[in-house]
Protein backbone atom coordinates (compact mmCIF):
# COMPACT_ATOMS: atom_id res chain seq x y z
CA UNK A 1 0.00 0.00 0.00
CA UNK A 2 1.20 3.38 -0.36
CA UNK A 3 0.91 6.54 1.93
CA UNK A 4 -1.82 7.87 -0.30
CA UNK A 5 -3.78 5.02 -0.41
CA UNK A 6 -3.25 4.66 3.26
CA UNK A 7 -4.47 8.11 3.87
CA UNK A 8 -7.21 6.93 1.63
CA UNK A 9 -8.69 5.09 3.61
CA UNK A 10 -7.76 6.63 6.86
CA UNK A 11 -9.91 9.36 5.99
CA UNK A 12 -13.00 6.99 7.19
CA UNK A 13 -11.72 6.04 9.73
CA UNK A 14 -14.61 5.14 13.10
CA UNK A 15 -12.55 3.27 15.06
CA UNK A 16 -12.89 5.45 18.32
CA UNK A 17 -14.95 8.21 19.53
CA UNK A 18 -12.49 11.22 18.25
CA UNK A 19 -14.53 10.45 14.86
CA UNK A 20 -17.52 12.33 16.12
CA UNK A 21 -16.17 15.27 16.73
CA UNK A 22 -13.86 16.04 13.74
CA UNK A 23 -14.41 18.56 10.64
CA UNK A 24 -11.18 16.51 8.88
CA UNK A 25 -9.10 13.83 9.61
CA UNK A 26 -5.14 15.07 9.72
CA UNK A 27 -3.58 12.30 8.64
CA UNK A 28 0.37 13.94 8.13
CA UNK A 29 1.94 15.36 5.91
CA UNK A 30 5.10 15.99 4.63
CA UNK A 31 8.07 13.50 2.71
CA UNK A 32 6.57 10.98 2.16
CA UNK A 33 10.18 8.81 2.55
CA UNK A 34 11.70 11.39 4.73
CA UNK A 35 14.42 9.87 6.96
CA UNK A 36 13.07 12.29 9.95
CA UNK A 37 9.58 11.91 11.56
CA UNK A 38 7.86 14.35 13.66
CA UNK A 39 5.20 12.80 15.93
CA UNK A 40 2.88 15.57 17.70
CA UNK A 41 0.28 15.10 19.91
CA UNK A 42 -3.44 15.79 18.05
CA UNK A 43 -4.77 18.22 15.99
CA UNK A 44 -6.13 21.21 17.06
CA UNK A 45 -8.72 23.89 16.22
CA UNK A 46 -6.51 25.22 12.84
CA UNK A 47 -5.71 21.73 12.07
CA UNK A 48 -9.11 19.60 12.16
CA UNK A 49 -10.21 22.63 10.05
CA UNK A 50 -7.41 22.23 7.29
CA UNK A 51 -7.17 18.76 7.74
CA UNK A 52 -3.27 19.57 7.84
CA UNK A 53 -0.82 19.14 11.01
CA UNK A 54 0.73 21.79 12.83
CA UNK A 55 -0.68 24.96 10.82
CA UNK A 56 -1.75 27.42 13.78
CA UNK A 57 1.06 28.89 16.21
CA UNK A 58 2.27 26.04 17.37
CA UNK A 59 3.00 24.69 13.73
CA UNK A 60 4.46 28.34 12.89
CA UNK A 61 7.46 28.02 16.07
CA UNK A 62 7.97 23.97 14.95
CA UNK A 63 8.80 24.85 11.56
CA UNK A 64 10.91 27.91 12.82
CA UNK A 65 12.88 25.34 14.63
CA UNK A 66 12.94 22.77 11.55
CA UNK A 67 14.00 25.99 9.53
CA UNK A 68 16.74 26.79 11.51
CA UNK A 69 18.21 23.30 11.07
CA UNK A 70 17.59 22.77 7.77
CA UNK A 71 14.68 20.86 7.41
CA UNK A 72 10.99 21.50 6.45
CA UNK A 73 8.06 19.48 5.98
CA UNK A 74 8.13 20.46 2.31
CA UNK A 75 11.76 18.64 1.57
CA UNK A 76 13.04 16.69 3.90
CA UNK A 77 10.36 15.84 7.09
CA UNK A 78 7.32 14.04 7.63
CA UNK A 79 4.53 15.33 10.38
CA UNK A 80 2.07 13.35 12.19
CA UNK A 81 0.12 13.35 15.53
CA UNK A 82 -0.53 10.80 17.73
CA UNK A 83 -3.80 10.89 17.50
CA UNK A 84 -5.84 11.89 13.70
CA UNK A 85 -8.99 13.58 14.67
CA UNK A 86 -9.55 16.53 16.94
CA UNK A 87 -9.90 15.86 20.60
CA UNK A 88 -12.88 18.12 21.87
CA UNK A 89 -11.71 21.23 23.43
CA UNK A 90 -8.08 20.27 22.66
CA UNK A 91 -7.93 18.26 25.77
CA UNK A 92 -5.45 15.46 25.66
CA UNK A 93 -6.41 11.93 23.70
CA UNK A 94 -6.96 9.56 26.01
CA UNK A 95 -4.85 6.58 26.32
CA UNK A 96 -7.57 4.51 24.77
CA UNK A 97 -8.05 6.53 21.67
CA UNK A 98 -3.75 6.62 21.35
CA UNK A 99 -4.47 2.59 21.31
CA UNK A 100 -6.82 3.03 18.55
CA UNK A 101 -5.15 5.04 16.11
CA UNK A 102 -1.80 3.35 16.44
CA UNK A 103 -2.41 1.31 14.02
CA UNK A 104 -2.50 3.74 11.56
CA UNK A 105 0.59 5.14 12.68
CA UNK A 106 2.47 2.06 12.38
CA UNK A 107 1.41 1.11 9.15
CA UNK A 108 2.99 5.00 8.37
CA UNK A 109 6.22 4.13 9.95
CA UNK A 110 6.15 1.00 7.74
CA UNK A 111 6.03 3.03 4.61
CA UNK A 112 8.11 6.09 5.43
CA UNK A 113 10.59 4.13 7.06
CA UNK A 114 12.05 6.90 9.05
CA UNK A 115 15.14 7.07 10.54
CA UNK A 116 15.08 9.14 13.35
CA UNK A 117 11.31 9.48 15.07
CA UNK A 118 11.20 13.06 16.89
CA UNK A 119 8.26 12.60 19.31
CA UNK A 120 7.24 16.55 19.75
CA UNK A 121 5.57 16.75 23.45
CA UNK A 122 4.73 14.38 26.03
CA UNK A 123 1.88 12.57 24.82
CA UNK A 124 3.82 10.87 21.72
CA UNK A 125 7.19 10.85 23.73
CA UNK A 126 5.14 8.84 26.90
CA UNK A 127 3.58 6.31 24.36
CA UNK A 128 6.00 5.73 21.71
CA UNK A 129 9.67 6.02 23.71
CA UNK A 130 8.25 5.20 27.61
CA UNK A 131 5.83 5.89 30.25
CA UNK A 132 7.62 7.45 32.42
CA UNK A 133 9.29 9.83 29.73
CA UNK A 134 9.78 13.40 31.42
CA UNK A 135 10.36 15.76 28.63
CA UNK A 136 11.86 18.98 31.15
CA UNK A 137 14.46 15.93 31.92
CA UNK A 138 15.07 13.79 29.05
CA UNK A 139 14.54 16.02 26.27
CA UNK A 140 17.33 16.16 23.09
CA UNK A 141 18.36 12.38 24.12
CA UNK A 142 18.85 9.65 21.34
CA UNK A 143 17.83 6.72 21.97
CA UNK A 144 17.57 3.01 19.67
CA UNK A 145 13.98 1.17 19.65
CA UNK A 146 13.37 -1.42 17.04
CA UNK A 147 16.35 0.23 15.00
CA UNK A 148 15.29 3.52 15.17
CA UNK A 149 16.76 6.62 16.97
CA UNK A 150 14.00 8.51 18.89
CA UNK A 151 14.02 11.42 20.95
CA UNK A 152 11.65 13.80 22.75
CA UNK A 153 11.55 17.39 22.83
CA UNK A 154 9.32 20.29 23.86
CA UNK A 155 6.31 20.87 22.34
CA UNK A 156 5.35 24.85 20.84
CA UNK A 157 2.41 25.09 22.62
CA UNK A 158 4.54 24.33 25.66
CA UNK A 159 7.07 27.09 24.74
CA UNK A 160 4.26 29.59 24.14
CA UNK A 161 2.82 28.82 27.71
CA UNK A 162 6.54 29.35 28.75
CA UNK A 163 9.27 30.52 26.42
CA UNK A 164 11.92 29.96 29.30
CA UNK A 165 12.11 26.67 27.34
CA UNK A 166 12.70 27.94 24.30
CA UNK A 167 16.41 28.14 24.07
CA UNK A 168 16.45 24.06 25.60
CA UNK A 169 13.92 23.47 22.72
CA UNK A 170 16.27 25.08 20.34
CA UNK A 171 19.45 22.89 21.80
CA UNK A 172 17.19 19.67 21.03
CA UNK A 173 16.93 20.68 17.10
CA UNK A 174 20.80 21.60 17.01
CA UNK A 175 21.15 18.11 18.38
CA UNK A 176 18.87 16.50 15.62
CA UNK A 177 20.94 18.34 13.19
CA UNK A 178 24.18 16.85 14.69
CA UNK A 179 22.75 13.40 14.75
CA UNK A 180 21.96 13.96 10.84
CA UNK A 181 25.34 15.05 10.01
CA UNK A 182 26.81 12.26 12.77
CA UNK A 183 24.71 9.08 10.88
CA UNK A 184 25.67 10.61 7.59
CA UNK A 185 21.96 11.04 6.51
CA UNK A 186 21.54 12.96 3.45
CA UNK A 187 18.58 15.37 3.78
N1 LIG B 1 -0.37 20.33 18.23
C1 LIG B 1 -0.10 19.07 17.90
O1 LIG B 1 0.35 18.28 18.71
N2 LIG B 1 -0.32 18.69 16.66
C2 LIG B 1 -0.79 19.50 15.72
O2 LIG B 1 -0.96 19.05 14.60
C3 LIG B 1 -1.07 20.83 16.09
C4 LIG B 1 -0.85 21.22 17.35
FE1 LIG C 1 -9.64 6.73 13.74
FE2 LIG C 1 -7.54 7.84 14.89
FE3 LIG C 1 -9.61 9.35 14.20
FE4 LIG C 1 -9.82 7.66 16.25
S1 LIG C 1 -8.46 9.44 16.12
S2 LIG C 1 -11.30 7.93 14.59
S3 LIG C 1 -8.54 5.94 15.53
S4 LIG C 1 -8.25 8.22 12.79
Amino acid sequence: MTLDELKAKCAHCTKCPLCEGRTNVVFGMGKKDADIMLIGEGPGENEDLQGMPFVGRSGQLLDKFLAAVDLSRDKNVYIANMVKCRPPKNRDPKPEEQDMCLEWLREQFKIIRPKIIVCVGRISAQKLIGPDFRVTKEHGNFIEKNGVLMMGTFHPAAILRNPNNKEAAFGDWLALRDKIQELEIRI
